[in-house]
């Protein structure tokens, strides 16, 4: 694997010597382009659902505007000829301080989905967390990858027995930790997504986890009980069966026969989340797992003291892109308390709203080991599949790296050590 030293300035010299040539990069490089390209490309439910935040959108402001009081005070006359991005996260050595967060059903930005992010990731040797709402099970990304490291995201369902073999599966699938994200027990309320009436998940989409686990098909199997919603049979009804049909796995004659479709996206709905996990049920997971722990969606010191009593392996700055609670804290805001109370004892691992290098500098200056993509890596792929997901994680290491050595930092050792300017 190329560990990322010295490579900014190969990246420029291509897009320049092909740009000499006539021949553009398929992504742009501003992030607002980058943006709407993506929605120019999706369908307007696609668009709704990986764009939109929760209420007015004020977190999802809150996230990229914290990065605008944040300033870099570059350093002179420090020799950095030789940059080198690279960094340790869980006694693996990554290329850069970043990692492709979870995000689930990929499906609405490319057919290819989760399998052509982890192929993508895998050729740079950036980690990525699987979603527990993927498009594609686990398994078959992982079989993509080889050795390059991946993490599996969990949502505690309401089946322990079913929490368990994911964590099994995971294991299986060499990842090298599990993320458990704690601040989607239940969706957030979005307008864009209730404007549109759309739900993926009705449709069958970002459910493989589910229909390829065995304990998920045992459950499905046992009679259903839960009260129906009545709906009328519209053409959009019989759309979202045939929908939730061909996405089960098998034949779609045989799935329509047995309405295994729709009774996959029920069991789904009634197993999703459990509102009532507390912290007593932490031990649950250390019981059925040995990999790391790492706790998605921490945004207050005190959670990340008691996760720190309680033995996790990680903290993991999250809120969601803002896609939960409206007017939550911007999560490099989150970063200092936090940091001050992990004081190094384990990683601390962080994202929403990070759209370039400097973002990433700005918050291991503050405090982090590593920095989540999101959305972006969703633009990338609608835009271009595989190959745009790795273009898109070429130009973060060269951007990053270019931020590194300009500051006057030679790795990333240099930039933890690094004051920020904060002001306006
Ligand atoms: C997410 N996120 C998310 N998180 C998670 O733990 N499991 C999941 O399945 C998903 N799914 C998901 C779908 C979509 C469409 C988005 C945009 C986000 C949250 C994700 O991991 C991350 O916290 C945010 O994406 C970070 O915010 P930005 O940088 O995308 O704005
Ligand atoms: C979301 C869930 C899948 O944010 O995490 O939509």
């Amino acid at each position: 694997m190329d560990m990322n030293k010295n490579n900014a300035l190969n990246r420029q010299r291509t897009v320049y010597v092909h740009g000499a040539a006539g021949i553009r990069q398929t992504l742009p490089f501003d992030y607002a382009r980058l943006e709407q390209l993506a929605k120019d490309k999706m369908s307007p439910e696609a668009w709704a659902y990986i764009a939109g935040g929760a209420g007015r959108e004020s977190t999802m402001t809150a996230n990229t505007g914290g990065f605008d009081r944040l300033h870099i005070v570059p350093r002179m006359l420090r020799n950095v000829e030789q940059r080198d991005t690279s960094t340790n996260l869980f006694g693996q050595l990554l290329p850069a301080p970043f990692f492709l967060a979870p995000i689930g059903v990929l499906e609405m930005a490319h057919p290819a989905a989760d399998l052509a992010v982890a192929k993508a990731a895998a050729a740079l040797g950036i980690p990525y967390i699987f979603s527990n709402q993927a498009s594609v099970p686990m398994e078959t990304c992982a079989h993509e990858m080889g050795d390059a490291p991946r993490f599996f995201q969990l949502y505690w369902s309401r089946s322990d027995e079913l929490v368990a073999s994911f964590l099994q599966r995971a294991t299986a699938c060499r990842c090298s930790g599990i993320v458990v994200t704690l601040d989607t027990t239940m969706l957030g309320w979005r307008p864009r997504d209730l404007d549109m009436a759309s739900l993926p998940f009705l449709k069958g989409m970002g459910i493989a986890q589910y229909t390829s686990d065995p304990v998920f098909r045992k459950i499905m199997e046992q009679p259903d009980t839960a009260p129906r919603p009545k709906s009328a049979i519209t053409w959009e009804a019989i759309h979202t069966l045939f929908s939730a049909t061909r996405k089960y796995p098998g034949s779609f004659w045989e799935n329509l026969r047995n309405g295994v479709g729709l009774r996959a996206v029920r069991t789904f709905i009634g197993l999703y989340s459990r509102p009532n996990i507390t912290w007593a049920d932490l031990p649950f997971l250390r019981k059925h797992t040995d990999l790391p722990i790492i706790l998605k969606g921490i945004l207050h010191p005190d959670d990340a003291r008691k996760a720190l009593d309680y033995g996790v392996d990680g903290i993991y700055i999250s809120n969601h892109g803002g896609r939960q609670v409206d007017g939550a804290i911007g999560a490099i805001e989150a970063l200092p308390g936090i940091a001050e109370a992990v004081r190094g004892k384990v990683p601390i691992l962080i994202d929403s709203g990070f759209r370039g290098g400097a973002d990433v500098f700005k918050a291991l200056a503050r405090g982090a080991t590593a920095v989540g993509i999101g959305r972006p890596y969703c633009y990338a792929l609608a835009l271009n599949g595989q190959a745009g997901v790795e273009e898109l994680l070429t130009n973060w290491m060269a951007d990053f790296e270019l931020t590194m050595g300009l500051a006057g930092c030679k790795n990333v050792d240099e930039v933890r050590n690094t004051n920020l300017s904060e002001g306006r």
